[in-house]
């Protein structure tokens, strides 16, 4: 049976900020921007939290930034760190003027260390550096408000993966499994989704 075209991937309409965020990417030689898929997930998920508070560990040039600010409403907010500061700048020469944006230049473990000490709490992570996924992630799911959301992408076997990932995706698959206090869908979808609830 043909595949029903109704299903075709479509994005929708791209954050107006996008354009001025791919040119700065090239001038800098970013090329590890979320593609337009994840970026639209991202957009949905922002929006199921209105008046919600978003982390964001890897801000790059701001490409997925843009994507969760398209979703959130006027009264949440979204910190975004990156321990990059060229990348970061641009990113805050693009959205900066967004009164819902923070814009941390750091790194993000240490960030995640001191805002879990602090019990903070995050509706939403979207976890895209190594700190929060491979490396500090008892803080950043202790971030998690319940119902909160956990996301990661890049699951999938990337051109730009270090000699040796493969076994530490694998392991961190498992261990989200393993965790009681979190709902997790895998989706071999995009560059490799997965989003994880905290169960209240
Ligand atoms: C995959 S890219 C982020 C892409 C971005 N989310 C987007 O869609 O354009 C990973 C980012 O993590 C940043 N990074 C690497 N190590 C970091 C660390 N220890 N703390 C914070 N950011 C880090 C890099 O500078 C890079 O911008």
């Amino acid at each position: 049976m043909p595949a029903p075209t109704i299903m075709q991937d479509d994005v929708g309409a791209l954050p107006p900020a996008l354009s001025a965020i791919e040119a700065a990417s090239r001038a800098l030689g970013f090329a590890m921007a979320c593609e337009a898929r994840t970026g639209a997930l991202l957009r949905s998920l922002a929006a199921s939290k209105p008046g919600g508070r978003l982390l964001e560990l890897g801000t790059g040039t701001g490409a997925s930034t843009a994507w969760l600010l398209e979703g959130m409403d006027a009264t949440a907010r979204l910190t975004t760190v990156d321990s990059d500061a060229a990348v970061s700048a641009a990113a805050q020469q693009v959205l900066g003027g967004d009164p819902r944006l923070t814009c941390v230049v750091g790194d993000g473990g240490g960030f995640l260390v001191e805002r879990a000490a602090a019990g903070d709490r995050f509706d939403l992570v979207f976890a895209d550096a190594w700190p929060g996924k491979y490396s500090h992630l008892d803080e950043a799911l202790a971030l998690l408000a319940p119902g909160g959301l956990y996301v990661i992408d890049d699951m999938l076997p990337q051109p730009n993966w270090p000699d040796g990932h493969p076994p530490r995706v694998a392991a961190l698959l498992d261990e989200l499994d393993r965790r009681g206090e979190l709902v997790l869908t895998r989706m071999a979808w995009a560059s490799g989704l997965v989003v994880a609830t905290r169960r209240a």
